[in-house]
């Protein structure tokens, strides 16, 4: 199973690097792929998005919200048979994600939200007091292990919602934002369900 992460950026880099560290095949999709040090020392390798997305099973999206369309737009036929994971957050409007999108421009894509609840800086630093945040995400039944096994290797306990919901992991969305911007209580904010 080979992991494409486009964007090579803060979420991207974060998330690339994690999954390759972690064992799992990693490509980074990157415009400049000959001067990206994206990788670095991490065991993953840099391509052209074209070729990243040809050589993979699952394509993580971390690029601005903007660029999702034209780059739908330009790939949507090579994602077929493909898991895309959308981590891209569209914060303007009332729907960040961009399920819609994927479903018109990739119809034979499958989708799943993720990465996209928390800032950056809990993918980077995701143990609070020893205990693993968790990451809520959606995706269909059967990339649920293919899921969990990405959000692992990045530190995360992985929670899915179920397929198709993605408004539900976007409401975790708003709750971070509520309290991490609205309410001031910082970046370094995560959620942890508990259970008897
Ligand atoms: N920052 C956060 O805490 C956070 C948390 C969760 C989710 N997100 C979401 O994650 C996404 C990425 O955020 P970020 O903070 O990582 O942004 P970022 O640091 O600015 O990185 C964006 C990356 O996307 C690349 N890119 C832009 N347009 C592209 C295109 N058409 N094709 C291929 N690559 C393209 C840029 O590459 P170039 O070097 O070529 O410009 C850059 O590497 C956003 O949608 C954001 O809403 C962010």
């Amino acid at each position: 199973m080979i992991t494409a992460v486009i964007g090579t950026g803060f979420i991207g880099g974060t998330l690339g690097r994690a999954f390759a560290r972690a064992g799992h095949p990693t490509v980074f999709g990157s415009r400049h792929p000959g001067t990206d040090g994206v990788a670095a020392d991490s065991g993953a390798t840099t391509a052209t998005v074209v070729d990243a997305v040809a050589s993979a099973d699952t394509v993580v999206l971390a690029v601005p919200a903007g660029a999702v369309e034209d780059l739908l737009t330009v790939h949507g036929a090579a994602l077929t048979g493909k898991l895309v994971v959308d981590a891209a957050n569209t914060v303007t409007g009332p729907v960040a994600h961009h399920a819609d999108l994927v479903r018109r421009l990739a119809p034979g894509a499958r989708y799943a939200r993720a990465f996209n609840t928390l800032g950056g800086e809990n993918l980077a630093d995701p143990v609070f007091d020893g205990v693993p945040a968790d990451l809520f995400y959606s995706a269909p039944e059967g990339d649920r292990a293919a899921l969990d096994d990405l959000i692992t290797a990045v530190g995360l306990r992985p929670v899915h919602l179920g397929d198709g919901q993605q408004d539900t992991v976007d409401g975790v969305l708003r709750l971070w934002f509520a309290l991490a911007m609205t309410q001031g209580r910082g970046r370094h904010l995560a959620f942890r369900t508990l259970t008897r």
